[in-house]
C-alpha cells in the first residue's frame, strides 16, 4: 500500500447518524473501491479506538455495514473474533437463552454498562467481496454482534439496559 489508511473521527452520542436506521447496500456497491476503501478504514479505526466492534454510522455514514475483530488471548475472549466485516447483516437468535454482562461502546465514551443479550445467534450477510454468508456465534462474539447490529437500527447499549444501576464510568 502507497499510504497509509486512514483513520476516521468516531461519532459520540448526540450525532444525528447514531439514531438513523442504516440503509442496505447492493453487492455493486459494496464492490465500489470508495466502499472498500471504508472497510479498510473502519478496521484501521477500530484498531486505533481500540474497539472489538464499529459500525458504519458510527463513522457518520448510515450504511449497513460492520466490522469486528479482536486478536486471540485477549482477557475478554480467549478465541478471539477474527477479522470480519459484514454489510446488510440479519440476526436469527438460535435458543432463548440470554446473559448479561458490561458494555461500552466508542460512541458512548469512558462508559460501561449491564447489557442482557442472546447468548447463541445466527449472523448473515455479505461480505467485503458482496459474497452472502452465515456463520453461528456464541457468547462474546454473539454480544458483539448483537451490539453492532443495534447500532444499524439506530440503537445503542443504553437503550438495551433493564436497569440503569449498573452504568459506570471505566
Ligand atoms: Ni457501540
Amino acid at each position: 500500500m502507497l499510504v497509509k489508511t486512514a483513520v476516521r473521527k468516531v461519532v459520540v452520542l448526540g450525532h444525528p447518524a447514531l439514531r438513523a436506521p442504516a440503509r442496505l447496500l447492493s453487492p455493486e456497491e459494496i464492490k465500489d473501491g470508495a466502499v472498500q476503501r471504508l472497510v479498510q478504514e473502519m478496521f484501521a479505526t477500530m484498531a486505533e479506538y481500540r474497539g472489538v466492534g464499529l459500525a458504519a454510522n458510527q463513522v457518520g455514514l448510515s450504511l449497513s455495514l460492520f466490522v469486528m475483530g479482536l486478536e486471540a488471548k485477549h482477557p475478554r475472549h480467549e478465541g478471539g473474533i477474527p477479522p470480519t466485516a459484514v454489510f446488510n447483516p440479519q440476526v436469527r437468535f438460535l435458543g432463548a437463552e440470554k446473559a448479561s454482562d458490561f458494555e461500552g461502546c466508542l460512541s458512548a465514551p469512558g462508559l460501561r454498562g449491564e447489557v442482557s443479550r442472546y447468548l447463541k445467534l445466527e449472523l448473515s450477510g455479505l461480505d467485503s467481496a458482496a459474497s452472502p454468508f452465515t456463520m453461528t456465534c456464541e457468547g462474546f462474539p454473539a454480544r458483539v454482534v448483537q451490539h453492532e447490529c443495534d447500532h444499524l437500527m439506530g440503537r445503542v447499549y443504553l437503550d438495551r439496559m433493564g436497569d440503569l444501576a449498573s452504568l459506570s464510568y471505566a
